[in-house]
């Protein structure tokens, strides 16, 4: 059964400080917990509940004297009950010895074992796999922990706060000893023992503090932390510049794991991350990698802030940490881009993100609100629409306050809530007291529907000109479709970012009436409250293109009659290069619609002459970025294109995708080759926006060149291409030359595979991308899933490893529309026998596999009726765990 939000009931017990002793040995690792509690004399008394899962437990000690205890075991686990406690609200002690098996923990959660290295993970209830606990997050105590393993197995040792000391022990035993000097909740915990070194670099702050930074890895990976290293310290400059957050801690580590569920945790000092967002160099990893990089270490960075030091009360407020972080990344990404036409880059690439991944999953089974309700299992709700969509509605706020409001209101959240577990309402409180003439101010239980709803929002605009009065009228309404439990929905607050467009591409002014109020107002927001809306424009002396929603300043799906000629005018002139972008979308996607739901085969000519030529024109201009022209001529994916349709037919998207990119292969082929020459440069290899754009750019036109080789009988452009995967200086040019010839289907491809595979057999990191690559290959006759089966038998292949099983099994589920939604089921037959396997492993993991068929409703024939049968399957197994039943429940509700 679910737990749900409203039910919310202070602790009954406060535990003032934890004093946790490990002896650590993957088969049987005893630990001592020793705690201070009290009575919470708000709450009515009651017994002690403490939250346990895979433990066995040996001795519970109150105020050093044995103690009666009884087991009760529930559907949501194990915890130790305590009715006989000293009465009043005297703090008591409390300790509890118990044994785990770190060496078995395939599920990652709690204490376990990656490559005879101690890793824990306890965000969100991975703290009572370690301990019996208050496992919650309003439950802060003060943490001293004593770890005591093998010297030669274990030399490193580590754990939150600071070293207080160290020392030897018999048996070829040592010990550490650290005390975090901060308050946190359990899912903060964290230690890691293993055969570690670290790059380290001392750091002198703005007001004079010094700190030691640290990043553990394996002997082999040294060389590749600089770039996680540097973007440390990027963050640090930047949360103290931007906001006045400092460093709080004398101490701050990194440790990476290449077994780990998620991105990165953002563990007080003490941050454990996937191997993938700490290691990077330039053979290994490409610009996109690099950037991962930047922003998972920026995020866990700034979490010391927005997570640690102000907490969430319960997980309904995960967004609370989360959607605010990922703000902060965002952020921060983009202040470091030098030029603000790499900041409209970085802004495409999360809205794309967002609109790709985010509403999709708000238009399904699944969608819940940013501050959900209900949940069964919270590790399914670490999702798109907790992090992006979350962020999303922090950014509104900003939007509404200013940006200099908004860093006011951060400032006030921590004078209110530093050291405490708060809630959504807080957050959004702090910013709106802090800006009290604001927008936000005066709409503030409107905008937090936000919070509360569900579901895409949409905005309807229709613009009329009116030559007499030389007005132009624009109306713009809004709607929210239903979702599980919620079919009504009240209006959102809406800001809209807007500007006029005359035909020759000029910027008009704006005066404009609002529902025909009398000021005129001349902002370029206007911000919707009702269902409906006319603003009236004023002095036109022909009819504008309006640029609505201008750097996406609302998450919402904007309906909008714009003609070619429209859309071709905001594409080649719009002062604002979202819209830009927005409009070579709009304009690519209306030509895909009409050709999946043409009847007959599809032509080969999809696009018409307009469209070629303004991507030429585009690809031509001397004055735009690399990366962004890299962008616009990146047609809209399958995905995106099935969102925008009630009945689905992979294949169909697929063909017709496939001959959209044929055609622009082929009619700008030479374009494309001039494009490739002029990315060309010598100098040294930098990951900085600009030149990442140049190579992106130059990896399409790889892509494309080799795309036209076969129609245009040409021979030299594969040849060149293997020639680069063989001489690239870097992981970018290399990998991009490499999918260029697999996605072509070039005879290339297979030697190319095999030297890649060759060249970096001992790098797991390249090994995924290895496989990704295959996975996620365009399907050509049903030739994927033999492929992906072929190479799940592979050496390399491990189902255990949650990295390779995305990198293989993910790629093709949810990565390759066309692959996986095979007429004769097979793909999804592959699914259930995957998620099966998975969640006998990983549950976490196993339900993120599960969610491939969140869509299934909208399949058309014969697909919608396999997947449901799939989907049943699953459903009919009697040992799923609780993550996967979850999902399984929602896809098949009605
Ligand atoms: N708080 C982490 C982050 O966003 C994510 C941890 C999620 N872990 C999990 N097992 N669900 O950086
Ligand atoms: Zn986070």
């Amino acid at each position: 059964t679910a737990i749900h939000r409203a039910d919310y009931q202070a602790p009954a017990y406060w535990i003032a400080t934890v004093e946790l002793c490990f002896d650590l040995d993957p088969a049987k690792t005893r630990v001592l917990n020793r705690m201070q509690l009290r009575r919470n004399p708000d709450v009515p008394a009651q017994a002690l509940r403490l939250d346990g899962e895979e433990l066995n437990l040996a001795r519970v000690l109150v105020n050093g004297q044995g103690t009666s205890f009884r087991m009760d075991t529930t559907e949501r686990g194990q915890q130790l009950v305590l009715e006989n406690l000293p009465e009043g609200d005297e703090p008591f002690t409390l300790e509890i010895f118990t044994t785990c098996c770190p060496a078995k923990n395939t599920k990652l959660m709690g204490l376990f074992v990656s490559q005879d290295t101690f890793f824990t993970q306890c965000e969100a209830e991975g703290f009572r796999r370690i301990t019996y606990f208050l496992d919650r997050p309003d439950v802060m105590a003060l943490y001293t922990v004593t770890l005591r393993a093998d010297r030669d197995k274990y030399p490193v040792l580590l754990s939150n706060g600071n070293l207080v000391e160290e020392g030897t022990l018999d048996d070829g035993r040592h010990f550490a000893k650290w005390v975090d000097p901060f308050k946190k909740p359990a899912y903060l915990f964290a230690l890691v023992a293993g055969k570690l070194v670290a790059r380290e670099q001392r750091i002198r702050s703005r007001a004079g503090n010094d700190h030691l930074l640290q990043i553990f890895v394996r002997r082999g990976d040294l060389d590749k932390t600089e770039h996680a290293m540097l973007s440390l310290m990027h963050s640090i400059a930047w949360d103290e510049a931007r906001f006045g957050l400092t460093l709080d801690l004398e101490r701050f580590m990194i440790v990476a794991t290449s077994d780990f569920n998620m991105g990165a945790m953002e563990n007080k000092g003490l941050n454990i991350f996937n191997t993938k967002y700490v290691l990077a160099s330039q053979a290994t990893a490409t610009d996109s990698d690099f950037s991962g990089v930047e922003s998972v270490v920026g995020h866990e960075y700034f979490h010391n802030w927005t997570g640690d030091r102000v907490t969430c009360r319960d997980w309904f407020q995960l967004s609370l940490k989360e959607g605010l972080t990922v703000f902060r990344d965002q952020e921060f990404s983009m202040d470091l881009c030098a030029e603000a036409s790499a900041r409209a880059v970085k802004r495409i690439e999360d809205v794309r993100v967002l609109r790709t991944v985010q509403f999709p999953e708000d238009a399904g089974p699944m969608a819940h609100p940013v501050r959900p309700d209900a949940y069964i299992e919270i590790s399914n709700f670490y999702t798109v629409t907790i992090y992006e969509k979350g962020a999303e509605v922090v950014r509104m706020m900003q939007t509404l306050v200013g940006r200099d409001g908004f860093a006011k209101g951060m400032t006030l959240y921590f004078e209110r809530h530093d050291g405490q577990a708060v809630t959504c309402d807080d957050f959004a409180q702090a910013i709106a007291d802090a800006n009290p003439q604001s927008h936000l101010a005066a709409l503030l239980p409107q905008f937090k529907r936000w919070y509360a709803q569900a579901g895409t929002p949409r905005v309807h605009a229709a613009g009329h000109y009116d030559a007499e009065n030389r007005s132009y009228t624009l109306t713009l309404s809004q709607s929210c479709p239903p979702t599980p439990d919620q079919p009504v929905k009240e209006p959102f607050v809406i800001p809209v970012a807007l500007g006029l467009v005359a035909a020759n591409g000029a910027a008009l002014p704006l005066q404009y009436t609002v529902d025909s109020g009398e000021t005129n107002a001349s902002e370029a927001l206007f911000t919707m409250t009702q269902a409906g809306h006319t603003l009236v424009f004023h002095g036109l002396d022909a009819e504008p293109v309006p640029s609505l929603l201008r750097g996406f300043s609302a998450p919402v799906i904007l309906d909008i009659e714009y003609s070619d000629a429209q859309l071709l005018t905001l594409l080649a002139h719009d002062s604002d290069p979202f819209n830009r972008w927005e409009a070579a979308q709009r304009l690519a996607l209306r030509h895909a619609l009409n050709a999946v739901s043409a009847e007959g085969d599809v032509p080969a000519q999809v696009l018409d002459g307009a469209f070629v030529e303004a991507m030429r024109a585009i690809l031509r201009e001397p004055a735009l970025d690399a990366a962004f022209k890299e962008l616009v001529l990146t047609l809209p994916s399958e995905g995106y294109i099935a969102e925008q349709l009630a009945v689905v037919d992979p294949q169909r998207i697929h063909a017709v995708r496939e001959a959209m990119r044929l055609q622009l292969a082929v009619a700008l082929q030479p374009d494309w080759a001039a494009a490739w020459e002029a990315s060309e440069h010598n100098g040294s290899y930098s990951p900085d926006p600009l030149s990442a754009g140049r190579r992106a750019l130059a990896g399409l036109a790889l892509v494309n060149l080799n795309l036209a080789a076969a129609p245009t009988g040409d021979t030299v452009w594969p040849g060149r291409t293997y020639q680069r995967f063989k001489d690239a200086d870097n992981m970018t040019d290399r990998a991009n030359a490499l999918s260029a010839l697999v996605g072509a289907g070039h005879e290339l491809a297979k030697p190319a595979l095999e030297r890649f595979h060759a060249l970096f057999t001992d790098e797991a990191l390249v090994i995924d991308k290895w496989f990704q690559m295959q996975a996620s290959a365009p399907d050509r006759g049903g030739d994927i899933l033999p492929l992906v089966k072929q190479l799940m038998k592979h050496p390399d292949f491990s189902i255990q490893n949650p990295n390779r099983a995305r990198s293989l099994v993910f790629a093709y589920c949810n990565g390759n529309p066309a692959g996986f939604h095979r007429a004769d089921g097979a793909g999804y037959a592959f699914w259930v026998e995957q998620v099966l396997a998975m969640d006998a492993i990983n549950p976490q993991v196993a339900a993120r596999l599960a969610r491939a068929l969140d869509r299934w409703k909208k399949l058309a024939a014969p697909y919608q009726a396999l997947a449901r049968e799939a989907i049943s399957r699953v459903a009919a197994s009697t040992s799923l765990s609780n993550d996967v039943r979850e999902v399984i429940t929602r896809a098949l509700a009605d």
